[in-house]
């Protein structure tokens, strides 16, 4: 039977991160995936989860199954930490969450959800988005389009442009949304133009789907989830995903969430018990380990405020170095300005190069990044910026 099925080219991020492990070049630099790594070029165990973990393992006394919307108190946490604690709505009882295998696992729960609520409901992605944004909506069977998103040449928004393509859209048309730190472009909507979408959205019945993977990464923990406050607000419903692969350091333990906006409390319990029962036929229930760290983390005291500070460094690490990339390039007069990438957020930015200037830059200079030039800023380091700008500027 499986004959018939033919191989795939390998993932466009994680395939280039397994090229970049089988390199043994002393010079290599990953830029690829989006995983934050120090100056040392380490991605390290936050000490707060190091803590948290252990005091977990030390207490635990049972391996029995949690439940399929998976830890209670993560749950809680993160919607205040998503919300905000007195966030009308929270409060109003008119938010359902559950605990996901990753924001991946989340995506997937929500793409099942919304297909349930209304099979032939409309996504709409930005042109670019995360190119796994996709391929994992298309499995859960979801009707997927395109908005204009990112000017590569201005290395902006097109807000005019998204805005004309919503004015297009039908009532009940959904529109993904990145929270904040877009990924591939780092270009994110300010709070006037949240606001001018939350008026549209209002009036034409379209529903937000926000997907906030990078929550305290670009300007803080509650500055970031401006638009996910003002949406969940301002309209009768609203899909969030969120994961805490980023801003916890908790990659390989898939901790992410999925909560839905329901116009009452009423529908928001239909909506629970719709995202457990989804979760239960796609994996059934999530993994404890990582979410159980989280949730410790989000509401001890002691943890939260060492988080705090841990994240806090992560996020000025990431903005300092996109602007000593910046500076680093004017001071070898490269042949392109790259002053934009001071002005973006989170981890990623486009170089605007060629396909064939990064195949060249692997290849030859052994410098990795995703084939659409778009690099994870968190590679760059003290002993590898000024090897990394010459390697630009030497394809360019
Ligand atoms: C990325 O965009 O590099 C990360 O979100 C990792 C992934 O799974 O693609």
């Amino acid at each position: 039977m499986f004959q018939s099925l033919e191989a795939l080219p390998p993932d466009a991020i994680i395939g280039i991160m397994s090229l970049y492990r089988q390199d043994n070049d002393p010079r290599k630099v990953d830029l690829s995936v989006g995983v934050y790594q120090d100056d040392s070029g380490k991605t390290p165990v936050l000490d707060c989860v190091r803590i948290a973990e252990q005091q977990i393992l030390e207490e635990q006394s049972t391996k029995s199954y949690v439940g399929i919307a998976g830890n209670a108190g993560f749950n809680k946490s993160m919607e205040s930490m998503l919300f905000g604690v007195n966030h009308p709505t929270l409060r109003a009882g008119r938010i359902s969450s559950i605990q996901t295998p990753g924001g991946s696992g989340g995506l997937c729960v929500a793409g099942h959800t919304i297909v349930r609520a209304k099979p032939e409901a409309r996504v709409w992605l930005s042109d670019p988005s995360w190119p796994n944004h996709m391929p994992l909506l298309k499995l859960s069977g979801l009707n997927l389009e395109q908005y204009p998103y990112y000017d590569y040449d201005k290395h902006c928004i097109n807000f005019d442009a998204m805005i004309n393509a919503f004015n297009t859209l039908r009532s009940d048309d959904i529109v993904l949304l990145h929270g904040c730190c877009h990924n591939p472009c780092g270009a994110d909507l300010s709070k006037e133009q949240w606001n001018l979408l939350a008026d549209l959205f209002e009036e034409r019945g379209i529903v937000p789907f926000i997907d906030i993977a990078y929550q305290g990464l670009a300007n803080g923990l509650e500055e970031d989830a401006y638009g996910v406050r003002l949406m969940a607000e301002r309209l009768d419903e609203v899909v969030v995903v969120t994961s805490c692969s980023k801003n916890l350091g908790l990659y390989r333990e898939r901790v992410g969430m999925t909560s839905l906006v329901s116009k009452d409390v009423e529908r928001a319990k239909i909506a629970q018990s719709n995202l457990g029962n989804v979760a239960r036929g796609i994996y059934s229930m999530p993994p404890d380990h990582g979410a159980a760290v989280a949730g410790r983390v989000l509401s001890d005291g002691e943890l939260n405020k060492l988080w705090l500070k841990e994240l806090g460094t992560m996020r000025t690490r990431i903005n300092s170095l996109r602007q000593l990339f910046v500076e680093k390039a004017e001071e070898r007069n490269a042949p392109r300005d790259f002053s934009f990438i001071s002005e973006e957020k989170g981890m990623f930015s486009f170089l605007g190069l060629s396909r064939k200037q990064v195949v060249k830059l692997r290849e030859e200079f052994h410098v990795y990044m995703v084939e659409t030039s778009r690099i994870n800023v968190a590679g760059i380091n003290q002993s590898n910026v000024d090897y990394v700008v010459d390697s630009i500027v030497a394809v360019l």
